[in-house]
């Protein structure tokens, strides 16, 4: 157990002979648990019975190999190992990329990682630019602009000037003016001590709602943009209407159209049994978004959290465009985007969202009987299920990426070229204007697109957070507290 990660199979068996002998069973029969495993395995000060939880246990004993004999492990594997957390190739030890695994190390969410904190020392051994000693991310990717004038990238703490404590402290306070950005409340590692296992709890409820149904994957992605739009990401499109309460969810932009909401609660209710009243609906609509869009092949990127919930929300806003309906032109596009202070670019690359999920016939009606711009072929398919009667049919669906629906991928654009986007607001990105160059660099490059995306999501994300004393972390994501 200190050496080898345990198979799930075997910690499962080995615990279910745990609770058969808490609950008086035998091995071949059930007995009821009256207590959920989880408070049984939590600390006697906590209520439980400090019994241990044997894959927490396993991590743990692994994770002595990467503390207390890492710099044996150094000496015999070199560099590489302490620093590059993620370790391929013929030459690397199977067991050591086995201990990174149980730690989360293949990952870029670990928690062996996000829950060590730094002792600087002389500042010998430390990347100033490339460990994370000063901030929850290196401070390369914190701050990029000062990184890429830097004559001394790969510099040691040490080597950068004369450090005493007070010079430290300086630096950053002018680094961190320097960059002064809106997410600046925002960090990798808000959950790291209150919550650690925010994530993995998040990530593993999300994969088995993919599991049973990919589209959810889409409706989860697209609630996060609808949020964010109204008023900044803040949870708010999450609340339900009570007869003195409007909340957003009868807009025109969200009327019988969002879907996901019961995800969000399971997400929600195994969040709070964790950590009571510390992680907001806000920071798992944002990482139940990256995790679909992973889950169905896409980009992984990190996502920041610490944002907080409304206690309100803004039916009038979310219902007078601010979020855009797919009868939008090209320059209401941009205008749109631009007043959440995403550009073009940004604006491209999030339309590429479309390639996973559905759409009702009335937001593309009008688009399949009366526009020119359209490939026939693909018009009278999408016209079988989609009848030309207002009110007929409305909500019957068609797929928004004809060729691969579930599949987070780059074929948006490449339908676009042919003119099978199914949304006016799809196809206006590529008739003429000023984006058919984007789209058709995307077409063409995938990694382009992912790139471009990912920044876009991070941004979009970043919009207008509650944070610090602002609004609330509700218990339940339907109502304030
Ligand atoms: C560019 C402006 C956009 C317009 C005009 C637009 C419009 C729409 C419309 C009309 C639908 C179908 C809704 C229905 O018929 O019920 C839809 C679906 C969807 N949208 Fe957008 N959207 C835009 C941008 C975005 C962005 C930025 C994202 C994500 C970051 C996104 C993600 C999605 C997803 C994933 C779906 C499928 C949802 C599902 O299957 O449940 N959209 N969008």
């Amino acid at each position: 157990m200190s050496f080898y990660r345990m198979p799930k199979m075997v910690t499962k068996q080995l615990t279910t002979i745990q609770r058969s002998f808490l609950w008086g069973g035998k091995l071949d029969e059930k007995k009821k648990a009256w207590v959920s495993w989880e408070k049984i395995c939590r600390p006697k000060k906590e209520g439980g019975l400090g019994i241990k939880k044997l894959d927490a246990f396993n991590e743990a004993l692994l994770a002595k190999w990467r503390s207390m004999w890492g710099r044996i492990l150094l000496s015999k594997y070199g560099d590489s190992i302490m620093h590059n957390t993620r370790l391929r190739g013929s030459s690397n030890s199977m067991w050591w990329g086995d201990v990174l695994k149980a730690l989360g190390e293949d990952t870029s969410d670990s928690w062996f990682m996000n829950s060590l904190s730094w002792r600087l020392g002389v500042g010998d051994r430390i990347q100033f630019w490339f460990d994370a000693w000063a901030e929850a991310e290196p401070l390369a990717n914190r701050f990029p602009r000062i990184f890429s004038n830097s004559l001394q990238k790969s510099s040691v703490l040490a080597n950068m000037g004369h450090w005493s404590r007070a010079t430290i402290v300086v630096a950053l306070v002018v680094l961190l003016f320097l960059a002064g950005t809106s997410s600046a409340n925002l960090s990798n590692n808000f959950y790291s001590k209150k919550c650690p296992n925010v994530f993995r709890t998040v990530k593993s409820v999300v994969k088995s709602a993919v599991a049973k149904e990919p589209r959810i994957g889409a409706s989860i992605l697209r609630l996060f943009f609808h949020d964010c739009f109204v008023d900044g990401c803040d949870g708010s499109l999450l609340l339900d209407d009570t007869p003195s309460f409007q909340g957003e969810k009868t807009a025109a932009a969200n009327n019988n159209s969002v879907r996901g909401f019961e995800v969000i609660d399971d997400i929600k209710s195994k969040v709070e049994k964790l950590c009571p009243r510390v992680v907001s609906c806000a920071d798992i609509l944002a990482i139940a978004s990256r995790d679909s869009v992973v889950l169905l092949g896409g980009p992984f990127w990190k996502v920041k959290v610490g944002r907080r919930d409304s206690r309100t929300a803004n039916f009038t806003a979310a219902n007078t465009g601010v979020i855009p309906p797919p009868t939008s032109n090209l320059s209401n596009l941009i205008t749109t985007f631009r007043n959440q202070g995403l550009s073009v670019r940004d604006m491209v690359a999030l339309s590429g969202s479309h390639t996973i999920g559905k759409a009702r016939c009335t937001s593309f009606r009008s688009r399949i009987y009366n526009e020119s711009n359209i490939d026939r072929t693909f018009a009278l398919a999408r016209q079988r299920r989609c009848p030309r009667t207002n009110g007929t049919g409305d909500n019957n669906l068609a797929v928004l990426d004809f060729r691969t629906p579930n599949h987070f991928d780059n074929n948006y654009y490449k339908n676009l070229l042919i003119k099978r986007g199914l949304l006016h607001s799809d196809q206006v990105l590529f008739s003429g204007g000023s984006t058919d160059s984007l789209v058709r660099t995307y077409s063409q490059n995938n990694k382009a697109f992912d790139s471009d995306f990912v920044a876009a999501m991070i941004k979009m994300g970043n919009n207008k957070p509650l944070t610090g004393s602002q609004g609330e972390i509700r218990r339940n994501c339907r109502r304030v507290n």
